[in-house]
């Protein structure tokens, strides 16, 4: 075994995916969730896929003494990959409270806790919300910090600074800041994947919901923007190589290989796809045709965005390798899936 990690939100969808490879690559993995927004036979899932089942508490990361429980009881956690959070934009704009303390305490709590039970450091998840619309393109990591659109966005830019001034204050703690692009697809067995409560908010799961009729029409959200087909542009990036990126981190972590305390790295392809590019691609790589219309611009989008992942290629020695099609066939196996489970 390489060390304990504690991940999380690990039965949400990219927190899921992160325990299937930390196991793959010879983890202990304990889980923290709780359940707000995933359920608990992913763990079950995550156990067929791997041949491990890992730990699982069903705490709440804003329950300071639940979550010291966790500490004590899984002793020897060496690192902590930090996915709960709540995540839907739109909702964090009509209940920014809820967003506040869910997003800052959680991490607050871990921060806190950390050097108590000799946890050496942190990866989070941040996102590729904090540059805003970037000036230049694609957006590398020393891009400036935009004004956040949302709560949602402003809980990663603070969350991202709570950390920086924890190391800065001489906490123990080392931390490496994963800015996610546009995270799609599902891991090729089929037994995990995106989950959305309710009607899907984001572009993929909205769209193979559509293609499987659940949806009658998936709009676009605006064709007149300033890019070659009108659409906005996206650094679509596959889930299991996201999930892949984690486990790079925390390998350095671990190996004492940073060269700050606090690093951050730009997770994408460095390709950028519009919408209507996706869904033709969504088309030829499945053969399946959608329904879809031209409907107006959605408030808060930004126009486009895609990475230059550089940095975690070269000193991550990461790199998104899954095609856009292969992504695209998992997302609609996944669908395909969930029918089958009667789930949806
Ligand atoms: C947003 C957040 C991102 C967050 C992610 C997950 C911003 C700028 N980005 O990404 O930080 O991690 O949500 O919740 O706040 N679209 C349609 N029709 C649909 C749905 C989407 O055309 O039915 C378009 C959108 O206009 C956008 C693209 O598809 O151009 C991707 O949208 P979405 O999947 O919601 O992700 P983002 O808004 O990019």
């Amino acid at each position: 075994m390489k060390g304990k990690i504690l991940v999380t939100g690990g039965t949400g969808y990219i927190g899921s995916h992160t325990v299937v490879e930390l196991q793959n690559s010879g983890y202990e993995v304990v889980i923290v969730d709780n359940l707000s927004n995933s359920r608990a036979d992913v763990v079950d899932n995550i156990e067929q896929i791997t041949g491990v089942r890992p730990a699982f508490e069903q705490v709440d990361c804003l329950d300071y003494a639940a979550l010291e429980e966790v500490f004590r009881k899984h002793e020897g956690i060496c690192a902590i990959i930090h996915f709960a959070a709540s995540k839907a934009v739109g909702e964090s704009v009509q209940k920014p409270l809820l967003y506040y303390r869910n997003n800052l305490v959680s991490l607050i709590n871990l921060l806190e806790l950390m050097p108590n039970y000799a946890v050496k450091g942190i990866v989070f998840s941040s996102s590729c919300t904090v540059y805003g619309q970037p000036d230049v393109l694609p957006v590398t990591e020393d891009a400036p910090i935009k004004k956040a659109e949302s709560p949602y966005g402003n809980t990663k830019q603070i969350n991202e600074e709570i950390i920086q001034d924890t190391v800065k204050s001489g906490s123990p703690i080392r931390a490496i800041l994963l800015r996610y692009f546009n995270p799609i697809g599902a891991h090729p067995s089929g037994l995990i994947g995106e989950l959305p409560n309710g009607v899907p908010m984001n572009l993929i799961p909205f769209l193979t919901q559509t293609a499987i009729g659940i949806r009658e029409k998936l709009s676009v959200f605006g064709d007149d923007y300033h890019t070659p087909d009108g659409s906005c542009i996206r650094d679509y990036i596959n889930v299991v190589d996201l999930a892949k990126a984690h486990v790079h981190a925390i390998a350095r972590m671990l190996e004492d290989k940073q060269d700050e305390k606090v690093e951050v790295f730009n997770i994408g392809t460095g390709r950028g796809l519009s919408v209507l590019e996706l869904i033709h691609a969504f088309e030829s790589a499945t053969g399946v045709k959608l329904n879809y219309q031209i409907t107006g611009r959605r408030a808060g989008d930004i126009e486009q965005v895609w990475a230059n992942p550089e940095k975690a290629n070269k000193v991550l020695g990461w790199k998104a390798e899954t095609s856009i099609e292969d992504t695209l066939r998992s997302a609609w196996n996944w669908q395909l899936k969930l029918r089958e489970r009667g789930i949806q």
